[in-house]
């Protein structure tokens, strides 16, 4: 597709979204599936299609050219450090809302999350929209709880039918997402109490942000912090495939799958180490995944999807080195792995018994 057609389909994303309807669109991180961030009605939409509780807010995206004054009241000075080292990029800062944009966006609560994402198509698109001085609503264009997309085509698959009914306008297209999971989230409205917090890692690491701001960052998920802002990206359970995912040490990855295979279980792997079993290949399907973390990172969702398509009773993970730069990517793994929790050792005593 030449650069004039797809400009042309940018426009055109602006003006549905302008008039209240849904566009997904590809960012660095993951796609977003968009509306209007001052149309309540057009958010409740967004809410709908993904089956997402109500309460849960949703990141409002911005042109570099916006003015974040207009979004956000109180703005501290720890904010504007952190743009100028990070926007556009994976960052997402929680500030308070200001008090004439519609708490629809923020779940009814006082604050709002930003970001100004830094993918050539979404910046068009903010461009394109309100002369770039609106703002793009958008959570990750996935059912609630399910693995985020990393390309157009996991979209079109994940919303096959509401595309079809006219629910969800454009899916533009953007080549898959490089960072390939969700940006940072980073907590300024309770700096005096608690200092910078980081609701959700991602790409821009704590200690990049330490390194801009010179103080220590907080974690949301150490349980010190019951007074945390809701974020469903910090549920237990997310960004999880419907077949079972089992996280196992590499010292232990081997083994397992050996034990696993003994029982006659249908068992897909995603490994990066272990060098592939010779033992009864036919039952299993092994992703060898990237040694360094963005590559691993860049290609987390795309595989989990993948696995999920070939049958297997469950994913065995060979978890990643337990070190601060993996705090992304074993953040996700471990919500997708949530809910199966149990679901080893129930299995490994089954055998003995
Ligand atoms: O990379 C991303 O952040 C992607 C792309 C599309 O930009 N978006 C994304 O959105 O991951 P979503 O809705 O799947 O996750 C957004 C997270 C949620 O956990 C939400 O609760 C949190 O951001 N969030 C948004 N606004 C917030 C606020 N005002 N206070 C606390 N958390 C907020
Ligand atoms: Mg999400």
């Amino acid at each position: 597709m030449n650069q004039i057609q797809e400009s042309h389909k940018i426009n055109e994303a602006a003006r549905q979204l302008e008039s209240g309807h849904l566009v997904a669109f590809p960012t660095e991180t993951v796609y977003g599936l968009g509306a209007d961030a001052e149309n309540p009605q057009a958010i409740q939409q967004i809410y709908a299609v993904k089956e997402r509780p109500a309460d849960h807010p949703v990141i409002v995206h911005l042109a570099p050219s916006a003015a974040i004054d207009y979004w956000a009241k109180n703005i501290p000075p720890e904010a504007y450090q952190l743009i100028a080292a990070f926007w556009p990029g994976p960052l997402t800062l929680i500030l308070q809302r200001a008090d004439h944009i519609p708490d629809t966006v923020s779940g009814g609560q006082n604050t709002i999350g930003l970001r100004c994402p830094s993918h050539p198509v979404a910046q068009a698109l903010l461009r394109s929209f309100k002369d770039g001085k609106g703002g793009i609503a958008a959570p990750s264009a996935n059912k609630f709880g399910h693995v985020s997309p990393t390309s157009a085509q996991h979209v079109l698959d994940e919303f096959a039918q509401e595309i079809q009914h006219g629910a969800i306008g454009p899916v533009l297209e953007g080549g898959q997402s490089e960072v390939g999971i969700e940006s940072s989230i980073l907590d300024l409205t309770r700096l005096v109490s608690h200092g910078p917090v980081l609701l959700r890692p991602g790409h821009i690491s704590a200690q990049a942000i330490e390194q801009v701001l010179g103080v220590p960052v907080q974690f949301a998920n150490t349980g010190a912090d019951s007074s945390a802002p809701r974020a469903s990206g910090t549920l237990d359970a997310h960004y999880a495939p419907n077949t079972p995912v089992i996280t196992v040490a590499s010292e232990l990855f081997e083994s397992t799958k050996t034990q696993l295979l003994a029982q006659k279980k249908h068992v897909a792997t995603m490994y990066f180490s272990v060098p592939q079993s010779t033992i009864d290949l036919q039952k299993t399907f092994d992703l060898q995944m990237p040694k360094d973390v963005f590559g691993y990172a860049h290609r987390l969702y795309a595989a989990l999807r993948q696995l999920d398509t070939v049958g297997a009773e469950l994913i065995l993970v060979e978890a990643p080195p337990m070190t601060a730069e993996w705090q992304g990517v074993n953040d996700r793994l471990s919500r997708a792995a949530f809910d199966s929790r149990f679901l080893l050792a129930q299995l490994l005593v089954a055998n003995k018994v």
